[in-house]
Formats: C-alpha cells, sequence, structure tokens
C-alpha cells in the first residue's frame, strides 16, 4: 500500500502536533541563542526577595515597573500580586515563553506584556526595572539603562550584578544560587542625590553571610 493509504488521520494529526512542538522548540533555542539568555524562571523566594527590595526602594501608586526579559511571566505575576496599584510592565523577545507569560498574566489589569527587545524601550516612564538575565547582557543592559533611566531610578536584578555599580542593598534567602540587588541607577560610587539613603537589607539570622555583603562585585553564577 502507498504510505497516503496507509496513514490514518490520526497519525497526521499526531504528526501535525509534533511538528508544531518540535518548532516552537527550535524558536525558542534560536532566540535562546540569539539574546544569550536561557528562559529560566525565578522561583517564588526569589522574588519574593525581588519585591522586598522594591518595597525598600518606596513605590507609589501608578507607578511604572519595567520586567526586562519577562520570560514566562513568574516575575510578572509575582509582582502584580504584590504591587496591585503599580503598573507592571514585561518585555519578552522570545515568542514562546512570550505568549505563556501573555496567557498567565492575562487577568492582570495592572499588566502590559510588549513582545520585543528591551534594547527598543524607551523606559522614559519606568519608575522602576527589575531583570535576571545573564552575565553577557550585563555591560549592554547597563549603558542602556544609563542613557534612558532618570537618576536615581531603582534598579533591581537577581543572580547576576552590575560591575562597577554600587549595590544599596542585597537581599538572599536560604538555598537560593545568586542573591538580589538593589542599585538607584546610575549607582556610580556615591548614590545620586535624588536616590533615597543607603541600607541594607538583613537576611533573616540563621541564612548565612552573603546577603548581607552588599559590594559591587557579583556574586558567584550559578
Ligand atoms: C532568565 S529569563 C528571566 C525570566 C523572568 N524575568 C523571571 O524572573 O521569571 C530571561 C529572559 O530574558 C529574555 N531576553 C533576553 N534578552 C532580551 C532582550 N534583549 N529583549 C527582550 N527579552 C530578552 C530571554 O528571552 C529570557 O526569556
Amino acid at each position: 500500500m502507498f504510505l497516503h493509504n496507509a496513514m490514518s488521520l490520526h497519525d497526521y494529526l499526531s504528526l501535525a502536533v509534533l511538528a508544531i512542538v518540535f518548532a516552537l522548540l527550535l524558536c525558542t533555542l534560536v532566540f535562546q541563542a540569539l539574546t544569550g539568555v536561557p528562559p529560566a524562571s525565578s522561583n517564588a523566594t526569589e522574588a519574593a526577595d525581588i519585591v522586598a527590595l522594591l518595597r525598600k526602594a518606596g513605590l507609589r501608586d501608578g507607578a511604572v515597573i519595567y520586567e526586562l526579559g519577562a520570560g514566562w511571566g513568574s516575575l510578572v505575576l509575582a509582582l502584580a500580586r504584590a504591587f496591585p496599584d503599580v503598573q507592571i510592565r514585561g518585555v519578552e523577545l522570545s515568542p514562546l515563553p512570550f505568549c505563556v507569560a501573555w496567557l498567565r498574566t492575562r487577568g492582570f489589569s495592572n499588566v502590559t506584556l510588549l513582545r520585543k527587545s528591551f534594547y527598543d524601550c524607551d523606559l522614559g516612564d519606568a519608575d522602576a526595572v527589575t531583570c535576571y538575565l545573564m552575565t553577557r547582557a550585563m555591560p549592554r543592559l547597563a549603558a542602556l539603562l544609563d542613557r534612558r533611566l532618570a537618576p536615581g531610578t531603582p534598579v533591581v536584578t537577581l543572580s547576576f550584578w552590575f560591575r562597577e555599580r554600587t549595590v544599596a542593598a542585597s537581599l538572599k534567602s536560604a538555598g537560593l544560587l545568586g542573591a538580589a540587588a538593589l542599585y538607584y541607577w546610575p549607582a556610580r560610587d556615591a548614590p545620586s542625590p535624588a536616590s533615597p539613603p543607603v541600607a541594607l537589607v538583613e537576611p533573616p539570622e540563621d541564612k548565612g553571610q552573603s546577603a548581607s555583603s552588599a559590594s559591587s562585585a557579583p556574586p558567584a553564577s550559578p
């Protein structure tokens, strides 16, 4: 028998589903190669640390937080829940993570997702920025923030820190590989006059030394 006679509709559908899954995975790998950043998610504890640092920075109602590299939307969701009166703008380039993030956050009126490169974002209305990227992306991101952020804007990064910038506070809960760091941009040596006072967020008592050591040096990469 010829192949087309031997294959049932069910076989064709299965092949089509497999082809779509393969294409989506391939697309995600291509975007990972382009950006140099895999779509890993921050977990609930990491998100809680980031939220705690942003609370320390003191955001007004109606403020705008840009989540640069929103991935599958985990941190966008955590921010939207923690700051219901703040607008969260998640920016993600890779189509599959973007679609999943969009599905996960569609019930939140304070979330907007943008499928684009964050290097193409104006950021002129940013009251705070969060990111969880990789070593390779940090210098170019620092240059972008230098150009686009108002002085004193809080920036919180997870695991991968900015080199030669002054950390205002850091937090690392037990068991996590990387710490979250808060900067008041541009965070060069002394805090800018517009910055709130520099202060450390102390870790819970039994949770080790790394959280309290604010420094411009990055922690060990995970
Ligand atoms: C490690 S994931 C972080 C996910 C999310 N922030 C979280 O905490 O759950 C980093 C994401 O940044 C995205 N990304 C990297 N460079 C980007 C760029 N220039 N513009 C938009 N997204 C980018 C990647 O596609 C990836 O999904």
